[in-house]
């Protein structure tokens, strides 16, 4: 009796710690040592964990990130899955959620004198009860944009955070960025300040070099960036993270419909007049 009342005592914390408890200490120390902590924010105390998953478009091979791994511009060309990973006492179903996706190395790490240019702002996600599963069905208010670092640069750093969405923030959130702002120059810093959005409460992050082809011998070329479908505007209602995932994951050369890509995806598609623009201008 005893010794069972000790072992449930000794196993239930245990237990929680391995099924429910994000491992946060790993992405705290990588946010520190890759210097995201100070450069992207002052400081990161997380509550929950973030998990991205990319599918590779051509392989169809699903990517996991953990904190800080080296990706190609192929293996990121299409939005990610992501998965808030949550204690079990601070799980709500019907939290909102704000995601954001950034990067501090613009154009260059060396001479990021763009940075931070925004790869990706959306609010209204909602964590799948038990999936975790991150969606939602507004537009973004800045569509996702792929890594495209320009040839010859280091590895990028690609931060994504989490915030909790204050109730303004549909409204206060497109004032500040909408379909006109430019994606350079940003700061989740001051927005997050600007409209209040406290702390991250997860983040995670990954880095994306160029590709170094001998084959980009005619420099005038963006390197095939970006390698996904344009997608066509961005409509109100995307569908995104709809709960039919894999279907057209393994062939979207085949079906290159922003559908396709909203059905698949966490995050819906980006604009391809942004891109366009941008592209030719920067490869971040
Ligand atoms: C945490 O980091 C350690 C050491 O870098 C690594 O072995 C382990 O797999 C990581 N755990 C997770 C969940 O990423
Ligand atoms: C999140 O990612 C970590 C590291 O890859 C993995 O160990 C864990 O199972 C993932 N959790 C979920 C809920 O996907
Ligand atoms: C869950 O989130 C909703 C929306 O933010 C909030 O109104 C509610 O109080 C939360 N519930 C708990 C138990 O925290
Ligand atoms: C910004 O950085 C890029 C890449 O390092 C460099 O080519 C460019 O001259 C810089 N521009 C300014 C205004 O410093
Ligand atoms: C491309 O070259 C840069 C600079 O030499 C290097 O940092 C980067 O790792 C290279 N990328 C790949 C994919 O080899
Ligand atoms: C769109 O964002 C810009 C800042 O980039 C802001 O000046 C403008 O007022 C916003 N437009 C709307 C309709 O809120
Ligand atoms: C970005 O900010 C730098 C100064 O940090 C400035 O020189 C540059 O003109 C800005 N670029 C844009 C596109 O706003």
């Amino acid at each position: 009796m005893l010794f069972t009342l000790v072992s449930a005592a000794l196993l239930l914390p245990w237990c929680f710690g391995q099924t429910s408890t994000p491992d946060l200490n790993n992405v705290t120390t990588a946010f520190s040592s890759a210097h995201i902590v100070p450069d992207v924010v002052q400081s990161f105390n997380p509550m929950d964990g973030v998990n991205i998953s990319f599918t590779d478009p051509v392989s169809a091979q699903t990517v996991d990130v953990v904190p800080g791994i080296l990706l190609t511009m192929q293996q990121t060309s299409m939005p990610p899955d992501l998965t808030l990973v949550t204690t079990t006492s601070d799980s709500n179903s019907s939290a909102m959620f704000v995601v954001v996706i950034v990067d501090p190395d613009a154009p260059t790490p060396q001479n990021p004198n763009v940075s931070e240019f925004l790869h990706f702002l959306g609010g209204d996600f909602t964590a799948g009860s038990t999936s975790g599963l991150l969606s939602n069905n507004s537009p973004a208010l800045a569509e996702f944009f792929p890594p495209t670092p320009p040839v010859g640069s280091d590895p990028h750093r690609y931060v994504l955070l989490v915030f909790d969405q204050p109730d303004s923030f549909d409204v206060n959130g497109p004032t500040l960025v909408n379909a006109t702002t430019p994606r350079t120059n940003f700061s989740i810093s001051d927005f997050a300040q600007a409209i209040n959005l406290g702390d991250a409460i997860a983040g995670n992050f990954f880095l994306v070099g160029p590709m170094n082809a001998s084959a980009s011998a005619t420099p005038s070329a963006p390197p095939s960036t970006p390698s996904i479908p344009l997608a066509s505007s961005p409509t109100s209602g995307d569908t995104l993270a709809s709960p039919t995932p894999t279907s057209s994951a393994t062939s979207p050369n085949t079906s290159p419909s922003s559908k396709a890509m909203k059905a698949r995806s966490a995050i819906s598609p980006f604009t391809a007049a942004i891109v366009g623009v941008a592209a030719l201008v920067f490869q971040l």
